[in-house]
């Protein structure tokens, strides 16, 4: 018997608490959760609705056709609007909107974010004892399970949300844009193999961003000892392992858009880029004011408190390659020229308003970036492509207006400054006007990734909770 989809309309009051039913497959009802328990200040009446992140399913055969990736600008774009198509998707809410005859969200809007994650750990960790606070055991699979579930529904542990108040939050999202406004502003969000991978790495993680020596991921059962452990070379020092294949992390970034407010433009085309390029400290200045893109032309959200955002850029990492798959969405007044003639028709609407361009590796292997694009979409896209090229071997290139803003931030092309991950110094790469393309040194601890390190957030969260709730 599958119970699933919690109506609304089935929650009744039971003493204190409120009880919400599933219907089942069986047409019976069961109790999904509980309201009512206990008064923490934290909101989490979207991640109810939306119930749990969705996989992002892999393509573990991707790693084969690395060569073919790195050598050919066609087939590396081919396959990252496929991705970008997976991670736009839209997903069914667990609980149906009754204005919007169910309601749905783009994939990547229902993964955890920051708020999620402190919510799992927290629970997670203080139902350790101090001695494993101590000793910074890892969580059984069964616990991040039962921590994981717990965060889907977690509205009902929380006392200052009545059945009457969540039920008028429900019915009063009745248009699109306040729909997509449940998936809400995070700003970096984790598929759920990359959140969980977070968990499970947390002593790893935490070890590093404190500043102790590194741990070897071989020696779980030593957990004591961790410190004074020898590195093992061919796994990353600051997490368990690296990230397993499903692991997609995305970082958005929105713009308000009630008030007056202009979107700024873009020209990505080849003539401008190589202007843009041919400049000493290139960056993504001087905007072009557009106005304001309508709800088909941007995605647009609207938050509870009525403040309407568009999704301007969206960077996205997938670890189906050893170095992971990097791309990168911006949105564009212009979508259909230059880094936007490629798109596929299965790119849903309204974010067939942007634009994408994507890495697999610190230099360029493609001979000749036009070439395959002739016949098809020879003109524009082939001469954007060649605006950045740097000839055979040279550094590779894909940088988003709207995110990489910092000086020098035109010329930069993701794995560069990732590769600094390790170095656990944020504010270094972003002050480094000129970070780099070329491999000097990939990332063996943090596997490219920022945030587990002590500035980023999730490292910072986990430093923050050892001091106040741990035992060292
Ligand atoms: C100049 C340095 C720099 C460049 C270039 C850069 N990033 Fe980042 N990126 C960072 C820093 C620093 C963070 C962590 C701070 C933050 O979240 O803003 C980060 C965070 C991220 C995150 C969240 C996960 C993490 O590592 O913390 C993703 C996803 C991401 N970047 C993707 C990309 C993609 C895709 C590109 C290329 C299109 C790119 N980045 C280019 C510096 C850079």
């Amino acid at each position: 018997m599958v119970c699933e989809r919690p109506l609304l309309l089935s929650l009744y009051g039971v003493g204190m608490g409120l009880v919400l039913l599933c219907s089942c497959d069986d047409g019976s009802q069961e109790r999904c959760l509980e309201f009512g328990q206990s008064s923490q200040p934290l909101s989490v009446e979207d991640r109810t609705l939306v119930g749990a992140p969705g996989e992002y399913q892999a393509d573990s055969d991707l790693r084969k056709e690395m060569e073919d990736l790195a050598s050919s600008q066609r087939s590396r774009r081919q396959r990252a609007w496929q991705i970008l198509e997976q991670i736009l998707s839209p997903m069914a809410l667990a609980i149906e909107l009754p204005s919007l005859e169910g309601g749905n969200i783009p994939l990547f809007q229902s993964w955890h974010g920051g708020d999620d994650l402190t919510r799992i750990f927290r629970r997670l960790y203080v139902e350790l004892s101090d001695e494993q606070r101590q000793r910074r055991s890892r969580f059984t699979s069964e616990n991040i399970n039962n921590a994981w579930e717990w965060n889907n529904y977690a509205i009902s542990d929380f006392a200052s949300w009545s059945e009457e108040r969540f039920s008028a939050y429900v019915n009063a999202i009745d248009d699109s844009a306040r729909q997509n406004g449940i998936g809400g502003l995070a700003r970096v969000s984790y598929s759920p193999a990359a959140s969980w991978h977070l968990l499970r790495s947390y002593p790893e993680i935490l070890a590093c961003a404190t500043g102790e020596k590194r741990v070897s991921p071989a020696e779980e059962t030593n957990e004591a000892e961790s410190c004074n452990v020898v590195q093992d070379q061919s796994k990353p020092g600051c997490l368990v392992d690296a990230f397993p294949p499903g692991s997609v992390i995305v970082k958005a970034s929105f713009r308000r858009a009630n008030v007056g407010i202009e979107a700024d433009a873009f020209d990505t085309s080849g003539p401008a880029l190589q202007r843009r390029l041919s400049k000493p400290e290139p960056a993504w200045d001087k905007p072009e004011a557009y106005g304001s893109p309508s709800e088909s032309e941007a995605y647009t959200l609207r938050l509870s408190n009525g403040n309407a955002y568009w999704l301007m850029g969206l960077h996205v990492m997938t670890k189906e390659l050893d170095d992971w798959f990097w791309l990168t969405m911006w949105w564009s007044p212009e979508p259909d020229s230059d880094f936007g003639a490629d798109r596929p028709d299965s790119i849903p609407s309204p974010f067939d308003n942007y634009k994408l361009c994507t890495v697999v590796d610190f230099s360029e292997y493609d001979s000749d970036p036009l070439e395959g694009f002739n016949g098809s979409h020879p003109t524009t896209l082939g001469a954007a492509l060649a605006a950045t090229y740097e000839g055979h071997g040279g550094p590779t290139w894909c940088s988003n207006p709207y995110i990489e803003t910092d000086p020098g931030g035109a010329e930069t092309n993701c794995l560069g400054c990732h590769q600094h991950a390790d170095q656990n110094l944020i504010a270094d790469s972003q002050q480094a006007s000129a970070p780099g393309r070329l491999r000097t040194q990939g990332s063996r601890d943090s596997d490219y990734v920022f945030v587990t390190s002590a500035d980023g957030d999730f490292g910072r969260m986990l430093v923050e909770t050892e001091q106040i709730l741990g035992s060292r």
